[in-house]
């Protein structure tokens, strides 16, 4: 019997090898395990047997199906695999979808742009901190103690103990705290690029709560109003192009004396006077010449060196650049792909 049941198990195991499909295998099941199947009558011999021989050829015919039952179902995934590859015909010759590629944010390149404007008249471009001592981006800047003017940068304030000296921690509410930081290092002269984060408490079609500022400063010897006029004009000739023409108006800033707004002729009337502009004028944002009492406040000696400095905004400067009119500077931070896209 034990010689049967080998031989049975070996065709069996040949055959399932042999099968092409599923249809195949089915029958194999039957020819063997189904209940007139070899193996099956196989089982129902048993009871002719000897009582001693009954156990061991009973677990020998029961090992036999399972390894049947497995290569059947071995032999299976193995047909429905074949298959499936059958189906999915695909056409190799069809052109591949292009994976979208990225660029860089307009803000980043606009930043790009600036930074190499400025580079090539001799300004470094410099980082230095975003969260700020009170003392860098106002006491310093001749902002006596609580004096109102501060109420006129929005500024978001961090609850953390004051600092005896250097008061309140706060968000950056501009670049101008990046001047005391480079003056404090004391080497001249000074050509600093500083272009940062900026944070304000106002959101609305012309403002948003975090923004960039780019902040110039030029300290050295004799360094007179003409040198901020010659900077303004060439940044701007630069940035917007060669026909367009820059202007100062006298203004207030406690840290500059005399203190600038600064003026870009409008792209669009050239300088007729439009519904973009202020009759012919687009404003940049402020400058001035640096306050002799915040050279004093960074231990310089106000009769030996003097300085302009000007905060601009990236942003605005962005958004008027000529063929970018732009009416909301919210949506550069709105991730829009159909307006991101098309920089
Ligand atoms: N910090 C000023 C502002 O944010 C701009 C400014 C910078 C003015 C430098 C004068 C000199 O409005």
């Amino acid at each position: 019997m034990k010689q049967k049941l080998m031989t049975i198990k070996n065709h069996a195991v040949s055959l399932i090898l042999d099968t092409k499909d599923a249809k195949e295998l089915e029958q194999i099941k039957l020819q063997f395990l189904g209940k007139s199947g070899s193996l099956t009558q196989l089982m129902k011999e048993i009871t002719t047997l000897a009582p001693e021989e009954r156990k061991e050829i009973g677990v020998l015919i029961n090992e036999t199906k399972t390894i049947l039952e497995e290569a059947i179902t071995t032999a299976l995934t193995k047909h429905t695999t074949v298959k499936k590859e059958n189906l999915a015909q695909f056409d190799v010759t069809e052109p591949g979808k292009r994976p979208s590629l990225g660029h860089i944010h307009p803000v980043t390149q606009a930043i790009e742009e600036i930074t190499s404007i400025f580079e090539k008249i001799g300004f470094s471009r410099v980082r230095h901190p975003e969260i700020e001592w009170d003392w860098y981006a106002f006491g310093a800047l001749n902002f006596p103690d609580n004096h109102p003017a501060r109420d006129d940068w929005e500024t978001f304030f961090i609850k953390q103990e004051k600092d005896p000296k250097k008061g309140s921690v706060l968000l950056t509410p501009h670049t101008s705290s990046g001047q005391i930081r480079e003056m404090e290092k004391g080497k001249f002269p000074i050509q600093m690029l500083n272009i940062a984060k900026t944070y304000r408490r106002q959101s609305d079609a012309s403002h948003v709560p975090m923004f960039h500022q780019f902040e110039t400063l030029f300290i050295g010897e004799n360094i007179s109003i003409t040198h901020l006029k010659g900077v303004l004009d060439y940044f701007v000739k630069s940035y917007f192009g060669q026909d367009r023409v820059s202007r100062i108006r006298p203004y207030h800033f406690q840290f500059t004396e005399p203190s600038f707004e600064t003026d870009v002729s409008c792209g669009v009337c050239k300088g007729k006077g439009c519904r973009l502009c202020k009759e012919g004028w687009l404003e940049l944002g402020g400058a001035g010449m640096v306050h002799p009492n915040v050279l004093k406040n960074c231990g310089i000696d106000p009769t030996k060196y003097s300085g302009f400095a000007s905060g601009w905004g990236v942003e605005r400067v962005l958004a008027m650049k000529e063929g970018v009119n732009i009416d909301d500077v919210r949506l550069f931070y709105a991730n829009r792909m159909e307006f991101l896209e098309q920089f």
